[in-house]
């Protein structure tokens, strides 16, 4: 039996946290701007009931970046789950949230978690040293494992580097190396609901194996828009967001809508109704 209750992920992307004081390209106040996202998702209504980091916690990453992240997170309300991104250290990253539900004991930090009437699968595709993605066959073979462990359950599959071409050459070219090996395995399952990634800094919507795929911006700074190879790699500090999965119940597997929420404090909301019931 279907259980009946929505389920509502944020996730939020590529935090890139210095250690205090110091600025990600001499320029990006990145502790300042978590803050601001930390506010955002507190003040939301209804309340999530998980937050998905999706990659880049860290930014060199060392141990003391780590250390100022725990910190700003303490003001984050919600419970929250994560992934390595190509700027995160998986022993540092296990090392500072060893409460984490690995699937494996050291490498990889692949996890499952149960939500309701949903399964989140946080992929870890991160390679030390480099900045392009790749899944492990052990990833691989545990994910397949997974998803035919509880074929019924709809599932929403998480990990930083997307699967997909964005246009935007010089991440293209360090975005998931064998995406080639992750479609078969989501069109062999037809309980993935949704692929969310995020490390291009930049809300996105295609499609990958067939299921809707998605890149959440960044809580910070954004990638240059840049779709041809006109300016060295760039960034612009544009208005960032966090991205809400709402997964509701229904036929099959239901259904999942993802809502881009700016992050901020905005006019409004203001009743397009009178008392009358007459638009104002
Ligand atoms: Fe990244």
């Amino acid at each position: 039996m279907m259980p009946s209750k929505p389920v509502h992920i944020a996730q939020m992307s590529d935090l890139h946290i210095k250690p205090p004081g110091l600025l990600a390209y001499g320029r990006v106040d990145t502790a300042s701007a978590l803050e601001r996202c930390v506010a955002s998702l507190n003040e939301f209504n209804p309340r999530p009931d998980l937050v998905v980091i999706s990659g880049d916690l860290a930014d060199t990453p060392t141990v003391e970046e780590y250390q100022h992240l725990k910190r700003l997170l303490v003001r984050l309300e919600l419970p929250f789950v994560a992934v390595p991104g190509n700027h995160d250290s998986r022993e540092l990253m296990r090392a500072a949230f060893p409460q984490g539900a690995y699937a494996v004991a050291s490498g990889a930090l692949n996890q499952r978690v149960e939500i309701g009437g949903l399964d989140l699968v946080l992929l870890d595709s991160s390679v030390a040293g480099q900045p392009y993605g790749d899944l492990e066959a052990p990833t691989l073979q545990w994910l397949e494992t997974i998803l035919a462990s509880a074929p019924d359950r709809p599932a929403l599959l998480f990990l930083h580097h997307p699967p997909f071409k964005t246009g935007i050459w010089h991440m293209d070219r360090q975005n998931l190396l064998n995406a080639e090996e992750l479609a078969p395995i989501v069109r062999r399952h037809p309980r993935v609901q949704l692929i969310a990634a995020g490390h291009v800094h930049r809300a996105t919507l295609t499609t990958f194996g067939g299921v809707a795929a998605t890149i959440c911006p960044a809580v910070n700074h954004a990638v240059d828009l840049d779709l041809q190879q006109l300016r060295a790699p760039s960034f612009k500090l544009e208005p960032p967001a966090f991205h809400l999965h709402s997964w509701f119940p229904g036929e099959g597997f239901g259904s999942v809508v993802t809502h881009q929420v700016p992050v901020g404090g905005f006019d409004g909301p203001h009743p397009f109704f009178g008392p009358d019931g007459k638009l104002l």
